[in-house]
Protein backbone atom coordinates (compact mmCIF):
# COMPACT_ATOMS: atom_id res chain seq x y z
CA UNK A 1 0.00 0.00 0.00
CA UNK A 2 2.64 2.62 0.46
CA UNK A 3 3.49 2.00 -2.61
CA UNK A 4 0.49 3.15 -3.80
CA UNK A 5 0.23 6.02 -1.29
CA UNK A 6 3.99 7.13 -2.67
CA UNK A 7 2.75 6.71 -6.44
CA UNK A 8 -0.44 9.11 -5.82
CA UNK A 9 1.26 11.78 -4.49
CA UNK A 10 4.04 11.64 -6.96
CA UNK A 11 1.29 12.10 -9.51
CA UNK A 12 -0.46 14.97 -7.33
CA UNK A 13 2.96 16.81 -7.27
CA UNK A 14 3.24 16.57 -11.18
CA UNK A 15 -0.08 17.33 -12.01
CA UNK A 16 0.40 20.74 -9.76
CA UNK A 17 3.81 21.50 -11.86
CA UNK A 18 1.80 20.31 -15.09
CA UNK A 19 -1.66 21.40 -15.13
CA UNK A 20 -2.63 23.35 -12.86
CA UNK A 21 -3.67 25.95 -15.26
CA UNK A 22 -5.32 23.65 -18.09
CA UNK A 23 -8.22 25.59 -19.36
CA UNK A 24 -11.53 23.47 -18.95
CA UNK A 25 -13.52 22.06 -21.59
CA UNK A 26 -14.66 24.94 -24.16
CA UNK A 27 -17.81 26.41 -22.66
CA UNK A 28 -20.84 25.36 -23.98
CA UNK A 29 -22.58 28.21 -26.61
CA UNK A 30 -25.78 27.87 -25.51
CA UNK A 31 -28.24 29.11 -27.96
CA UNK A 32 -31.37 29.32 -26.20
CA UNK A 33 -31.42 29.21 -22.60
CA UNK A 34 -34.21 27.32 -21.50
CA UNK A 35 -37.23 29.05 -18.84
CA UNK A 36 -37.42 27.90 -15.40
CA UNK A 37 -41.00 26.32 -17.17
CA UNK A 38 -39.40 24.51 -20.06
CA UNK A 39 -36.93 22.99 -17.60
CA UNK A 40 -38.77 21.74 -14.90
CA UNK A 41 -40.85 20.17 -17.88
CA UNK A 42 -37.89 18.33 -19.75
CA UNK A 43 -36.55 16.59 -16.51
CA UNK A 44 -40.33 15.74 -15.32
CA UNK A 45 -40.94 14.73 -18.81
CA UNK A 46 -38.06 11.86 -18.46
CA UNK A 47 -39.03 8.23 -18.01
CA UNK A 48 -38.22 7.65 -13.78
CA UNK A 49 -36.68 4.42 -13.03
CA UNK A 50 -36.96 2.48 -9.98
CA UNK A 51 -34.39 0.35 -9.00
CA UNK A 52 -35.31 -3.48 -7.46
CA UNK A 53 -34.10 -4.49 -3.98
CA UNK A 54 -32.30 -7.55 -4.98
CA UNK A 55 -30.68 -5.40 -7.24
CA UNK A 56 -29.05 -2.77 -4.70
CA UNK A 57 -28.15 -5.91 -2.80
CA UNK A 58 -26.44 -7.80 -5.40
CA UNK A 59 -24.66 -4.56 -7.10
CA UNK A 60 -22.99 -3.40 -4.27
CA UNK A 61 -25.53 0.05 -4.60
CA UNK A 62 -24.42 1.13 -0.72
CA UNK A 63 -25.29 4.54 -1.92
CA UNK A 64 -28.71 4.05 -2.38
CA UNK A 65 -30.45 5.09 1.05
CA UNK A 66 -28.96 7.63 3.21
CA UNK A 67 -26.66 6.22 6.59
CA UNK A 68 -23.37 5.28 7.04
CA UNK A 69 -22.81 2.53 4.60
CA UNK A 70 -23.24 5.79 1.74
CA UNK A 71 -20.70 7.64 3.92
CA UNK A 72 -17.85 7.12 1.52
CA UNK A 73 -20.04 8.30 -1.80
CA UNK A 74 -21.49 11.24 -0.25
CA UNK A 75 -17.62 12.31 0.61
CA UNK A 76 -16.68 11.77 -2.33
CA UNK A 77 -19.64 13.72 -4.14
CA UNK A 78 -18.44 16.36 -1.55
CA UNK A 79 -14.77 16.59 -2.81
CA UNK A 80 -15.93 16.48 -6.62
CA UNK A 81 -18.50 19.36 -6.15
CA UNK A 82 -15.79 21.32 -4.16
CA UNK A 83 -13.49 20.46 -6.95
CA UNK A 84 -15.72 21.23 -9.44
CA UNK A 85 -17.52 24.53 -8.48
CA UNK A 86 -13.93 25.86 -7.45
CA UNK A 87 -12.33 25.49 -10.85
CA UNK A 88 -16.30 26.04 -12.61
CA UNK A 89 -15.55 22.21 -14.08
CA UNK A 90 -19.18 20.52 -14.67
CA UNK A 91 -17.95 17.55 -17.14
CA UNK A 92 -15.81 14.90 -15.05
CA UNK A 93 -15.23 11.28 -16.46
CA UNK A 94 -14.43 8.23 -14.45
CA UNK A 95 -11.55 6.62 -15.93
CA UNK A 96 -9.11 3.40 -14.73
CA UNK A 97 -6.26 1.93 -16.29
CA UNK A 98 -7.35 -1.33 -16.83
CA UNK A 99 -11.22 -3.24 -16.91
CA UNK A 100 -12.99 -3.79 -13.08
CA UNK A 101 -12.10 -1.06 -10.58
CA UNK A 102 -15.12 0.03 -9.98
CA UNK A 103 -15.76 2.86 -12.55
CA UNK A 104 -19.47 1.78 -12.72
CA UNK A 105 -20.30 0.86 -9.71
CA UNK A 106 -18.84 3.93 -8.31
CA UNK A 107 -21.22 5.91 -11.08
CA UNK A 108 -24.30 4.18 -10.10
CA UNK A 109 -23.95 4.73 -6.97
CA UNK A 110 -22.60 8.81 -7.03
CA UNK A 111 -26.20 8.81 -9.05
CA UNK A 112 -27.87 7.99 -5.61
CA UNK A 113 -25.83 10.77 -3.66
CA UNK A 114 -25.67 13.39 -5.79
CA UNK A 115 -29.80 12.14 -6.01
CA UNK A 116 -30.18 13.89 -2.45
CA UNK A 117 -28.46 16.82 -3.04
CA UNK A 118 -31.65 18.30 -4.09
CA UNK A 119 -30.76 21.50 -5.12
CA UNK A 120 -28.52 20.07 -7.82
CA UNK A 121 -29.08 18.38 -11.57
CA UNK A 122 -26.94 15.60 -12.19
CA UNK A 123 -26.66 13.64 -15.54
CA UNK A 124 -24.93 10.25 -15.07
CA UNK A 125 -23.92 8.83 -18.83
CA UNK A 126 -22.68 5.47 -19.77
CA UNK A 127 -19.83 6.36 -22.16
CA UNK A 128 -18.45 2.91 -21.86
CA UNK A 129 -20.23 1.75 -25.29
CA UNK A 130 -18.62 -1.30 -25.60
CA UNK A 131 -20.77 -2.88 -22.65
CA UNK A 132 -23.89 -1.97 -20.79
CA UNK A 133 -22.45 -1.91 -17.54
CA UNK A 134 -24.32 1.15 -16.30
CA UNK A 135 -27.58 0.15 -17.11
CA UNK A 136 -27.31 -3.59 -15.19
CA UNK A 137 -25.58 -2.63 -11.93
CA UNK A 138 -28.97 -0.38 -12.09
CA UNK A 139 -31.02 -3.45 -13.37
CA UNK A 140 -32.62 -1.07 -16.23
CA UNK A 141 -33.48 -2.34 -19.64
CA UNK A 142 -33.83 0.27 -22.78
CA UNK A 143 -34.20 0.40 -26.31
CA UNK A 144 -31.70 2.60 -27.19
CA UNK A 145 -27.43 3.23 -26.61
CA UNK A 146 -25.53 6.14 -25.65
CA UNK A 147 -24.68 5.84 -29.33
CA UNK A 148 -27.73 6.26 -30.77
CA UNK A 149 -27.78 9.50 -28.83
CA UNK A 150 -24.28 10.77 -29.48
CA UNK A 151 -24.77 10.03 -33.62
CA UNK A 152 -28.34 12.49 -33.42
CA UNK A 153 -30.33 9.66 -34.20
CA UNK A 154 -32.25 9.42 -30.55
CA UNK A 155 -33.04 12.52 -29.01
CA UNK A 156 -31.60 12.55 -24.68
CA UNK A 157 -35.25 13.29 -23.90
CA UNK A 158 -36.54 10.33 -25.20
CA UNK A 159 -33.36 8.32 -24.02
CA UNK A 160 -32.61 9.12 -20.72
CA UNK A 161 -34.22 7.96 -17.23
CA UNK A 162 -34.83 10.04 -14.46
CA UNK A 163 -33.36 8.54 -11.00
CA UNK A 164 -35.38 10.52 -8.49
CA UNK A 165 -36.13 14.09 -9.28
CA UNK A 166 -32.87 15.54 -10.14
CA UNK A 167 -30.68 12.57 -12.03
CA UNK A 168 -31.14 11.60 -15.58
CA UNK A 169 -28.90 8.46 -16.44
CA UNK A 170 -27.90 7.23 -20.20
CA UNK A 171 -27.68 3.83 -20.74
CA UNK A 172 -26.70 1.60 -23.40
CA UNK A 173 -29.33 -0.88 -24.09
CA UNK A 174 -26.80 -3.19 -25.89
CA UNK A 175 -23.10 -3.12 -27.01
CA UNK A 176 -22.12 -0.77 -29.85
CA UNK A 177 -19.33 -1.73 -32.51
CA UNK A 178 -17.80 1.48 -33.52
CA UNK A 179 -17.38 3.10 -29.92
CA UNK A 180 -14.25 5.01 -30.36
CA UNK A 181 -15.23 6.62 -33.91
CA UNK A 182 -18.86 7.74 -32.03
CA UNK A 183 -16.97 9.70 -28.98
CA UNK A 184 -14.44 10.74 -30.89
CA UNK A 185 -16.74 12.34 -33.52
CA UNK A 186 -17.64 16.10 -33.86
CA UNK A 187 -21.04 15.25 -33.71
CA UNK A 188 -20.92 13.44 -30.21
CA UNK A 189 -19.46 17.16 -28.67
CA UNK A 190 -22.49 18.54 -30.05
CA UNK A 191 -24.61 16.69 -28.79
CA UNK A 192 -23.33 16.65 -25.54
CA UNK A 193 -23.19 20.68 -26.08
CA UNK A 194 -27.23 20.36 -26.53
CA UNK A 195 -27.88 18.43 -23.81
CA UNK A 196 -25.69 20.55 -21.98
CA UNK A 197 -27.69 23.70 -22.92
CA UNK A 198 -31.10 21.64 -22.77
CA UNK A 199 -30.98 20.78 -19.19
CA UNK A 200 -28.72 22.63 -17.44
CA UNK A 201 -26.99 20.21 -15.08
CA UNK A 202 -24.68 21.26 -12.50
CA UNK A 203 -22.82 18.39 -12.94
CA UNK A 204 -22.55 15.62 -15.81
CA UNK A 205 -20.53 12.61 -14.93
CA UNK A 206 -19.42 9.84 -17.72
CA UNK A 207 -18.83 6.25 -16.93
CA UNK A 208 -15.66 5.86 -19.55
CA UNK A 209 -14.13 2.57 -20.93
CA UNK A 210 -10.59 1.00 -19.40
CA UNK A 211 -7.54 3.59 -20.63
CA UNK A 212 -5.33 0.89 -21.24
CA UNK A 213 -7.67 -1.54 -23.36
CA UNK A 214 -9.39 0.72 -25.99
CA UNK A 215 -8.87 4.19 -27.49
CA UNK A 216 -12.37 5.52 -26.78
CA UNK A 217 -11.01 7.98 -24.05
CA UNK A 218 -8.25 9.49 -26.32
CA UNK A 219 -10.67 10.69 -28.56
CA UNK A 220 -13.64 11.71 -26.36
CA UNK A 221 -11.71 13.33 -23.26
CA UNK A 222 -11.26 16.59 -25.22
CA UNK A 223 -15.00 17.03 -24.10
CA UNK A 224 -14.49 16.89 -20.23
CA UNK A 225 -13.49 19.36 -18.04
CA UNK A 226 -11.29 16.40 -15.95
CA UNK A 227 -10.76 12.98 -14.87
CA UNK A 228 -11.10 10.71 -11.95
CA UNK A 229 -8.99 8.28 -11.89
CA UNK A 230 -10.18 5.03 -10.08
CA UNK A 231 -7.47 2.47 -9.05
CA UNK A 232 -8.19 -1.25 -7.62
CA UNK A 233 -6.51 -2.01 -4.19
CA UNK A 234 -4.07 -4.91 -4.50
CA UNK A 235 -4.60 -5.32 -8.74
CA UNK A 236 -3.25 -1.63 -10.03
CA UNK A 237 0.18 -1.27 -10.36
CA UNK A 238 2.03 1.79 -9.55
CA UNK A 239 3.71 1.81 -13.06
CA UNK A 240 -0.36 1.34 -14.08
CA UNK A 241 -1.35 4.28 -12.28
CA UNK A 242 1.68 6.33 -13.67
CA UNK A 243 1.01 5.95 -17.06
CA UNK A 244 -2.39 6.49 -16.95
CA UNK A 245 -2.04 10.05 -15.27
CA UNK A 246 0.61 10.52 -17.51
CA UNK A 247 -1.87 9.88 -20.17
CA UNK A 248 -4.74 12.01 -18.58
CA UNK A 249 -2.82 14.57 -18.01
CA UNK A 250 -2.09 15.05 -21.54
CA UNK A 251 -5.67 14.88 -22.37
CA UNK A 252 -7.81 16.84 -19.76
CA UNK A 253 -7.21 17.61 -16.29
CA UNK A 254 -6.90 15.03 -13.22
CA UNK A 255 -9.11 15.72 -10.69
CA UNK A 256 -7.83 13.41 -8.34
CA UNK A 257 -7.31 9.29 -7.51
CA UNK A 258 -9.97 6.88 -5.80
CA UNK A 259 -8.30 4.19 -4.32
CA UNK A 260 -10.98 1.43 -4.91
CA UNK A 261 -11.92 -1.93 -2.70
CA UNK A 262 -9.31 -0.88 -0.09
CA UNK A 263 -9.67 -4.19 2.29
CA UNK A 264 -8.21 -1.90 4.92
CA UNK A 265 -10.18 0.92 4.98
CA UNK A 266 -12.98 1.30 7.80
CA UNK A 267 -16.83 0.33 6.79
CA UNK A 268 -17.89 -2.26 4.70
CA UNK A 269 -17.78 -1.34 1.64
CA UNK A 270 -13.88 -1.38 0.98
CA UNK A 271 -13.47 2.01 -0.46
CA UNK A 272 -10.91 4.48 0.00
CA UNK A 273 -9.22 7.09 -0.80
CA UNK A 274 -6.08 8.15 -2.26
CA UNK A 275 -7.35 11.37 -3.36
CA UNK A 276 -5.38 13.81 -4.41
CA UNK A 277 -5.81 17.22 -6.29
N1 LIG B 1 -15.55 -1.26 -3.46
C1 LIG B 1 -15.78 -2.46 -3.96
N2 LIG B 1 -15.58 -3.54 -3.22
C2 LIG B 1 -15.77 -4.78 -3.73
N3 LIG B 1 -16.15 -5.03 -4.99
C3 LIG B 1 -16.37 -3.97 -5.79
C4 LIG B 1 -16.21 -2.63 -5.32
N4 LIG B 1 -16.49 -1.79 -6.37
C5 LIG B 1 -16.83 -2.58 -7.41
N5 LIG B 1 -16.76 -3.87 -7.08
C6 LIG B 1 -17.03 -5.05 -7.94
O1 LIG B 1 -16.01 -5.09 -8.95
C7 LIG B 1 -16.54 -5.58 -10.18
C8 LIG B 1 -16.28 -4.58 -11.29
O2 LIG B 1 -17.01 -3.39 -10.99
P1 LIG B 1 -17.47 -2.40 -12.14
O3 LIG B 1 -18.19 -3.10 -13.21
O4 LIG B 1 -18.14 -1.27 -11.45
O5 LIG B 1 -16.04 -1.94 -12.67
P2 LIG B 1 -15.68 -1.13 -13.98
O6 LIG B 1 -14.44 -0.38 -13.66
O7 LIG B 1 -16.85 -0.37 -14.43
O8 LIG B 1 -15.36 -2.30 -14.99
P3 LIG B 1 -15.23 -2.20 -16.59
O9 LIG B 1 -13.93 -1.52 -16.84
O10 LIG B 1 -15.24 -3.64 -17.00
O11 LIG B 1 -16.40 -1.42 -17.09
C9 LIG B 1 -18.03 -5.80 -9.92
O12 LIG B 1 -18.21 -7.16 -9.62
C10 LIG B 1 -18.33 -4.94 -8.69
O13 LIG B 1 -19.42 -5.44 -7.93
MG1 LIG C 1 -17.83 -0.22 -16.30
Amino acid sequence: MEKLQVAIEKARSQRQKAGESRPAAAPVAKPVKPTDESLRTCWKDLAPIEVPESVITQNRLVASADGPAAAPFDMLRTRILQQAKSRDWKRVALVSPHSACGKSTTAANLAFSFGRQSDLRTIVLDLDLRRSGLRRILGQHCQHTMADVLRGEVPFSKHAQRLGDNVALGFNGSTVRSAAEVLQSGKASEVLNSIQAGFEPDLMLFDMPPLMEVDDNFGFLGNVDCALLLIEAERTTVDQIDVAERQLSELTNVMGVVLNKAHYTEGAYGYGYGYGY
